[in-house]
């Protein structure tokens, strides 16, 4: 059995920065608050707490003084604010990417724009998008209806979540074109994401499986074995190492292995080592 990595695959540069910004802030301060999950990978959210990461759900059980870091899929504005008032340090780990749809959701509204934002409604990512937007938005999710208010606005803006797949962007784009008189589309989606979903698209066309590593609560992950599922090749979604299925592995003589842009390198690593023990161990049997 050989396996073929994606190619790129793994740890988008936002979120590797961000890694290694909450990495930095806790050898400084040995005690990090994060505003809810800071990386879609429950194990690479265990090693951090082990390092003193504390996981908070609000701005209110920051202790004052306390160190912060804001995640990759950013924040809204407002969360900011009560961050100040308990006079907290932040360590600001929002992804330059998403700081732009960010900027350009604020710009549009302020513009006079309806702003639209084509993303998943409870994405932490799109609440904080949604945040910087001054004047009237709606929150478009291309799995659902879309929103009526839309339609009696004549001048749309719109922005989208980093991950959102092109195709999507482009669906809602095109209806709302034969419905506005003025659509003004900043596309944010980021590259790192396409980048990923297209090299996966092509290794499905060339191997007999592909192993998928990433979070349950990873969207991007999520997507790329969508797109594997709807390529028709058979597809394994896994967080780690030993979760995955030998059974489903025999006979395959081509794996393909990719992961989503939170995985960190260390499960990969593991997936691999485990992957090349089997083969080592099978060639010694033969
Ligand atoms: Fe940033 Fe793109 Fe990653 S928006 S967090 S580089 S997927």
């Amino acid at each position: 059995m050989n396996y073929v990595m994606a190619d790129p695959t793994g740890l988008c540069f936002g979120v590797r920065r961000a890694i290694d910004q909450l990495e930095d802030a806790l050898r400084l301060h040995g005690e990090v608050y994060a505003l809810g999950s800071p990386i879609h990978n429950p194990q690479e959210v265990r090693r951090l707490e082990k390092c003193g990461l504390r996981v908070v759900r609000t701005p209110q059980e920051v202790p004052e003084g306390g160190t912060v870091f804001i995640r990759a899929h950013g924040v809204p504005p407002e969360d900011l604010d009560l961050l100040q008032v308990r006079h907290t340090n932040l360590v600001d780990g929002t992804c330059p990417f998403v700081r732009k749809a960010q900027e350009e959701a604020k710009r549009l509204s302020r513009e006079g724009y309806f702003v639209v934002i084509v993303g998943d409604t409870d994405h932490p990512e799109v609440k904080g998008i949604r945040g910087h937007v001054e004047g009237k938005v709606a929150v478009i999710n291309p799995a659902l209806p879309e929103e009526p208010g839309i339609l009696s606005s004549s001048r749309v803006g719109v922005v989208c979540q980093t991950t959102l797949r092109e195709e999507s962007l482009i669906k809602i784009v095109s209806t709302l074109l034969t419905r506005t008189e003025e659509l003004h589309v900043c596309n944010t989606i980021c590259r790192a994401t396409m980048l990923r979903q297209d090299s996966v698209r092509k290794l499905s066309k060339k191997v007999d499986g592909i192993i998928v590593m990433g979070g349950r609560n990873s969207a991007n992950t999520h997507k790329l074995v969508q797109i594997v599922q709807s390529s028709g090749t058979p597809v394994q979604w896994i967080e780690q190492a030993e979760e995955l299925d030998w059974r489903w592995v025999e006979g395959k003589n081509t794996l393909g292995i990719a992961a989503g842009a939170s995985t960190p390198d260390w499960l990969i690593h593991e997936l691999h080592h485990k992957l090349e023990s089997s083969r080592l161990s099978k060639g010694m049997d033969g």
